[in-house]
């Protein structure tokens, strides 16, 4: 890590301390650091405390068979029991748990008591397709209440679920059926996405040619698309659902039983089937959701603006707000169906007191201009989050302006699929923000940045992000492959998790994520973060997005290509001017931010870029383009046509 890529994100200099009002009330105190250091077990024996159990456990963390991790062992306890009859029992029954909208701007109420019905008819449902305690169930679905129902009644009878993103391709589907082997799968006819019925049952119809031993599919009408139907196979869920008892005793399984799996890329074509089990990340998932978003349950009103087909949809908005007996808001469709005021309107409207987003979002948002958050009453907002990349200076700083009117405190969290739940992040009442730091790890949690051969870095300096101690939502293993998950987490430094992610401490030690280590650059000899170049070229005034990679050259090692979308004033300048001034304008300018080892090689003026369906921009195809190399697979892009209108702005280019 060069001193000059350093020192560019250090000289960060603005300080948010959090609101006096906030800090006054907030669920969690500075004691909680010490404490959970003081006695990290402790800690989190009494974050477990804040669940139901059916039986208690005997040991808070059993690390015996490291890196085989066991939290709260002979605990038994029912995931959806805590989510949703805990609260009917303690007479909160008529508390909204979902304000869900509709696309099309339909809408429905579910309060505790709604989801404890259909739950139970749900998980009754799957009992009589055969389902039985311990046997997979993959669900395709849109973002409509069925889909939290759906997981909830798995959780309720002990079936883990394994959730494919409604976007993924026939073959992403049938790939995860297969390795997980499920039986059932759950979906719909199909979802609203950008104003248009966007089908689903198709895709599990082609699915599923491929996997015999599913038996039942179980089908959500949403939009009324004409399906194709296998008789003996499918079945309408209101017919099977509607039909069922509103009565199921839930029974307690064991702390360690299997509560889902989650696919993920990782450096492989081969996607990862992440394993989360049941004490330790329930635990985790209700504690920081509390803490991080210091929710009042009788107070809040929460949106976590994300897909449930991802880890962040799983932990914080079905489990997480769900175990915290909190009213949350659905969401189904795009940000800009029917307008691009779409979210700000659903925060007016449903008084929306804290979001939670990508930064890929707010960079969109702010690309769209403060006028339209600005015809909002945004005023309700208490908090705003953050997660799923790094977010820049400048777009925390619109974030924190624009939808926050500067009085709400920013939230970056750092976490993983893998790691179940938040693990880096401020905590509003007592942090201290700085805009584009994750801060520190969480109380109970432990962290650090080491250099290549294990040693922590002294402050102000780069290094690898490692955590150092068992957590209780941790990943338990990659679904029947041990020893990829020793080989991927644990073997680059032993007996320390490896995230894959880089990071730098600055002088008061506080972390400060740079991306994953491959999108990390090396110019002559001098490492420079992906990340760090293109929040200096988001800091132009002209630039709306930006991605950096690092390509092949014969002289530097690697050189720097940046693909820019312009803001609507940077294109008129651009047209004015020529293209070439204005990548002339921004090189000398990220020359100026970081240091002229970070100037762009290249500057590709874009009006797209490569992302995947959970928003992270794909660098990997940018650095194939960038080095005129074929594509590999891009089934996980949004748009694949994409990639054509960005090879046809190369020079040269076809
Ligand atoms: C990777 C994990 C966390 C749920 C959604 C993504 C990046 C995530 C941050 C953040 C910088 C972040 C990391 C991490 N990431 N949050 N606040 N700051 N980077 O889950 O798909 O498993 O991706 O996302 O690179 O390793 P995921």
């Amino acid at each position: 890590m060069s001193e000059e890529t350093l020192s560019n994100l250090l000289r960060e200099e603005r300080r948010f301390p959090p609101p006096p009002e906030l800090a006054a009330h907030a669920n969690v105190t500075a004691a909680a650091y010490e404490e959970a250091a003081a006695d990290p077990e402790a800690f989190w024996a009494a974050a477990a405390h804040r669940l139901d159990w059916a039986r208690p456990w005997t040991q808070v963390r059993d690390w015996s068979g490291a890196p085989f991790a066991r939290w709260f062992t002979g605990g038994r306890l029912n995931v959806a029991d805590n989510c949703v009859d805990r609260h009917v029992r303690a007479g909160l029954g008529d508390r909204v748990a979902f304000h869900w909208e509709g696309e099309p701007g339909d809408t429905r109420t579910l309060t505790y008591a709604d989801l404890k019905d259909q739950v139970c008819r749900a998980a009754n449902a799957l009992l009589s397709l055969g389902v039985q305690a311990g046997d997979r169930v993959a669900l395709y679905m849109p973002m409509i209440p069925e889909t939290v129902v759906a997981m909830l009644a798995c959780a309720r009878i002990g079936a883990p679920h394994t959730v494919v993103f409604g976007g993924f391709s026939a073959d992403a589907l049938r790939g995860r059926i297969l390795d997980c082997d499920a039986r059932v799968v759950v979906t719909a006819d199909g979802g609203y996405r950008k104003g248009a019925p966007s089908a689903l049952k198709p895709a599990v119809d082609e699915a599923l040619e491929g996997c015999p031993d599913v038996r039942s599919v179980l089908v959500v009408r949403r939009t009324g698309q004409d399906v194709g139907w296998t008789e003996g196979r499918d079945v309408w869920w209101h017919d099977l659902v509607d039909a069922q008892d509103p009565a199921h005793e839930a029974e307690a399984f064991d702390s360690e039983h299997p509560l889902y799996i989650m696919y993920t890329s990782g450096t492989t074509a081969r996607p990862k089937g992440i394993l989360h089990t049941t004490g330790g990340y329930l635990t985790q998932a209700a504690w920081t959701h509390w803490a991080v978003f210091d929710v009042k349950p009788d107070q809040d009103v929460y949106w976590t603006a994300a897909d449930i087909g991802w880890v962040t949809g799983h932990s914080y908005i079905v489990y997480g707000p769900l175990a915290n007996g909190v009213t949350s808001v659905l969401y189904e469709g795009t940000p800009d169906t029917p307008h691009q005021g779409r979210w700000w309107e659903i925060v007016e409207k449903y008084n929306v007191t804290t979001l939670y987003c990508a930064p890929t979002a707010i960079r969109t948002f702010m690309k769209w201009g403060d006028t339209i958050p600005g015809q909002y009453d945004l005023t309700s907002l208490r908090l705003l989050g953050s997660v799923g990349e790094p977010i820049n200076p400048e777009a925390w700083m619109w974030y924190r302006h624009a939808i926050g009117g500067d009085r709400c405190p920013v939230v970056d969290t750092w976490w993983q699929t893998e790691t179940g739940a938040q693990m880096i992040s401020p905590l509003p009442g007592v942090s201290t923000c700085k805009p584009g730091s994750a801060l520190r790890p969480l109380p109970g949690i432990a962290a650090e940045v080491v250099d290549d051969t294990g040693r922590p870095v002294p402050n102000g300096s780069g290094g690898y992000l490692v955590l150092t101690q068992p957590w209780p939502g941790m990943l338990r293993t990659i679904w029947g492959d041990e020893q990829r998950y020793i080989d991927t987490y644990w073997s680059r430094f032993p007996g320390w998790y490896f995230a894959g992610d880089g990071a730098k401490k600055d002088e008061d030690g506080d972390i400060w994520l740079l991306g994953r280590v491959d999108d990390v650059m090396n110019v002559s000899g001098h490492r420079i973060s992906t990340t760090e170049v293109e929040s200096a070229l988001v800091s132009h005034p002209l630039v709306a997005e930006a991605a950096v990679v690092g390509a092949t050259d014969a002289t530097t090692g690697q050189g720097i290509v940046a693909f820019v979308i312009l803001r609507a004033e940077g294109e008129k300048a651009a047209e004015e001017a020529g293209g070439d001034d204005v990548a002339r304008q921004l090189r000398a300018h990220v020359s100026k931010e970081i240091g002229p080892i970070a100037r762009p090689r290249q500057i590709l003026v874009v009006a797209e870029l490569p992302k995947t369906r959970s928003g992270k921009i794909m660098r990997r195809l940018l650095r194939d383009i960038a080095e005129h190399r074929d594509l590999g697979d891009v089934t996980t892009l949004t748009d694949s046509t994409v990639m054509d209108t960005i090879r046809e702005r190369l020079p040269g280019g076809s």
